[in-house]
C-alpha cells in the first residue's frame, strides 16, 4: 500500500502523477470540512493499484488459454435422502471434534455484500427467513454455534466480515438481540476494504463533489482485511488452527462441519472446499477442477457447451464439482499469506455506477457505465500447497438466499427448506407436516433429526396436520 498522503500538495501532485487529478475539481467551492473529508478519503486510496485495476479491465477481453482437468474430489458416500458423507470423511470427523473441543476453530461469516438482487433495505443477514418464526439469518448462525458449543463444550470465535455502509446496523442489531445468547466476547465484526470505480475513459467515479465511488472489494477482500484489522493476531492470540468460512446467504450451511474439519486436518490441507454435484450442464455454477494441473474454481463462462457437457466413466458429468462458497482456511496458510504480502487478483465487471457528470449533476445510470473491482475468494485455492474438496448434498447445505424471487428468492428458500426437513419428518413418523421450521439449535441437518425423533417419544405425539415447530421443548427435554 502506498503511504497515506493528507495535505493538498501531496495528494494533488500523486493525483497528477496518476492522471486522476480530476477528482480536485471542485476543490475551490469545497468547505474546509468537505475538503478534509475528501483528503482522508483519498489517503486511503491506493492509486499505485492503478494499473492492477486497468489490467483486470484488460484480462476480460483475453480468455486465457485452459488446460483443464477434473480434480480429486470426496464425494458422497449415499446419495439417498439423508445422504452419508464420504467414508474418508466420516472416518476422520472425530479429527474435526477434537479441534472444536480444543478451541481450535472459528467461524468466518461474509456479510460485506450489499445484496442487491434481495433488494432488501438492511443488511442481509438482519433478512427475516425463516419460515415460521421469520428468525434472520444472523440469528440462524448464533443459533447454529449455541448448537456446536454445547455438543463440544467450547463456543468457536465468530468473526463478522462486514463493509463500511453495512457495519454500524449490523453491530447495533446484533447488540441489540444481545448476540443472540453467543458470549459478546466470543463475536468481532471488521469492516472489509474498499475499491474505487474507473469509467470508460479509466478516470476515478466521483460519486459528488467531495466524494469519490467505493465499493466493498469483494469476498476475497476477506484475506486483506482479517490481516489489516488485526484479526489475523487474534486467530493466532486465541490458539486457532482452521478457519471456518461461510457466507451470509446460505442458511443450510453448519458453520463447524467436523466432519469437513477432519478431512481438512487430515488432509493436510492449506484450503478445502466444499462442492455440490453439478447435473446440469447448463448450470451456471463454478466448478472445482485442475486448471494447468493446479487446483482451483474455473467460471462456467470458460467451459465450452461441448466441454461442460463430457462425461465420466460413470455417467455423471466429468466437471461435476460444483463450488457452494464455502472452506476452510488453515490460519498457518493466511499468515504465510499475510508475510509474503500475497494478494488476491482484481477482477473488473461493469456495472451501474452512480456518478457526477463534469458539471456537477448527480447522475443515476440507467445501464452500466463504469468498473467495479472485486476479489473472490476461491481464487486463494491455487496459492494453497494442498487443497481437499468435500462434496455435500445440495438440499442439505446450499440453499443461498440470493433473489428476491424464484427458487434463489425468499418463497424458494422455504419450499426447499420444507421439502427437506418436511422429508425428516415423513420418513421418521410417516407424514410430512404442512409446514416446519427446525431451531437450529435442535439438529444441523436431516440425519440428526431423524436420530432425534427415534429416540424421542414426545415427537411421537407430535400434531403433523398442523405447521410443527421443532424446538428443544417440542422435544421434552431431549435436546
Ligand atoms: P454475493 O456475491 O452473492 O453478493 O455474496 P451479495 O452482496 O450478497 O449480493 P448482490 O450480488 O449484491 O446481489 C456472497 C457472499 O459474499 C459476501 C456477501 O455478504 C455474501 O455473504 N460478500 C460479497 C462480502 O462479504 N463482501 C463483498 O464485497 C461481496
Amino acid at each position: 500500500m502506498s503511504e497515506p498522503a493528507l495535505d493538498f500538495a501531496t495528494t494533488q501532485s500523486a493525483l497528477r502523477a496518476a492522471g486522476q487529478e480530476h477528482v480536485l475539481a471542485w476543490w475551490p467551492e469545497l468547505s474546509e470540512r468537505a475538503r478534509r473529508r475528501l483528503l482522508r478519503q483519498l489517503a486511503l486510496v491506493d492509486l499505485a493499484r492503478l494499473p492492477e485495476m486497468q489490467a483486470a479491465i484488460a484480462a476480460l477481453g483475453q480468455g486465457k488459454p485452459r488446460v483443464l482437468s477434473p480434480a480429486p474430489v470426496f464425494e458422497l458416500a449415499s446419495r439417498e435422502f439423508p445422504y452419508l458423507a464420504a467414508d474418508g470423511a466420516r472416518a476422520v470427523a472425530p479429527l474435526g471434534e477434537q479441534a472444536l473441543r480444543r478451541g481450535q476453530v472459528a467461524c468466518l461469516l461474509v456479510a460485506g455484500g450489499q445484496g442487491t438482487r434481495l433488494g432488501f433495505p438492511a443488511p442481509k443477514g438482519c433478512y427475516p427467513l425463516l419460515p415460521l418464526t421469520r428468525r434472520t439469518l444472523f440469528e440462524v448462525f448464533a443459533r447454529k454455534l449455541l448448537r456446536v458449543s454445547r455438543e463440544y463444550g467450547c463456543t468457536p470465535p465468530l468473526y463478522v466480515m462486514v463493509s463500511n455502509q453495512n457495519e454500524a446496523e449490523t453491530r447495533e442489531f446484533w447488540a441489540t438481540h444481545e448476540y443472540f445468547g453467543l458470549p459478546a466476547e466470543q463475536v468481532q465484526f471488521f469492516a472489509q476494504g474498499e475499491m474505487p470505480a474507473l469509467d470508460a475513459a479509466g478516470k476515478l467515479v466521483m460519486e459528488d463533489k467531495d466524494r469519490l465511488f467505493l465499493g466493498p472489494d469483494g469476498h476475497g477482500g476477506v484475506l486483506q482485511a482479517l490481516r489489516v484489522k488485526g484479526m489475523l493476531a487474534d486467530l493466532r492470540r486465541r490458539g486457532v488452527r482452521v478457519v471456518s468460512y461461510i457466507q451470509v446467504d446460505n442458511a443450510q450451511i453448519p458453520p463447524a462441519d467436523p466432519a469437513f474439519l477432519g478431512l481438512h486436518l487430515a488432509e493436510g490441507a492449506e484450503v478445502s472446499l466444499k462442492v455440490v454435484r453439478k447435473d446440469d450442464p447448463a448450470e451456471k455454477v463454478g466448478i472445482f477442477c485442475l486448471d494447468d494441473g493446479r487446483p482451483g474454481i474455473v467460471e462456467y463462462t470458460e467451459f465450452s457447451a461441448e466441454q461442460a457437457a463430457l462425461r465420466a466413466q460413470d455417467g455423471g458429468l466429468l466437471y461435476r464439482a460444483g463450488s457452494i462458497a464455502v472452506h476452510a482456511f488453515s490460519v498457518d496458510f493466511l499468515n504465510r499469506l499475510a508475510d509474503t504480502g500475497v494478494d488476491l487478483p482484481l477482477h473488473a465487471a461493469h456495472k451501474k455506477v452512480p456518478f457526477l457528470s463534469p458539471d456537477g449533476i448527480a447522475v443515476e445510470p440507467a445501464g452500466p457505465n463504469a468498473w467495479k473491482f472485486e476479489r473472490f475468494v476461491f481464487d486463494a485455492i491455487p496459492l494453497a500447497g494442498k487443497v481437499a474438496a468435500l462434496e455435500v448434498p445440495r438440499d442439505e447445505q446450499f440453499l443461498p438466499l440470493k433473489n428476491a424471487d424464484g427458487p434463489f428468492g425468499p418463497d424458494g428458500f422455504r419450499a426447499a427448506y420444507h421439502a427437506y426437513w418436511g422429508r425428516a419428518v415423513e420418513l421418521a413418523l410417516g407424514k410430512m407436516p404442512p409446514a416446519i421450521e427446525v431451531d437450529p439449535l435442535v439438529a444441523e441437518n436431516a440425519r440428526d433429526l431423524m436420530e432425534i425423533i427415534a429416540r424421542s417419544p414426545a415427537a411421537r405425539r407430535w400434531d403433523l396436520n398442523a405447521p410443527l415447530l421443532v424446538t428443544p421443548e417440542s422435544l421434552a427435554g431431549l435436546i
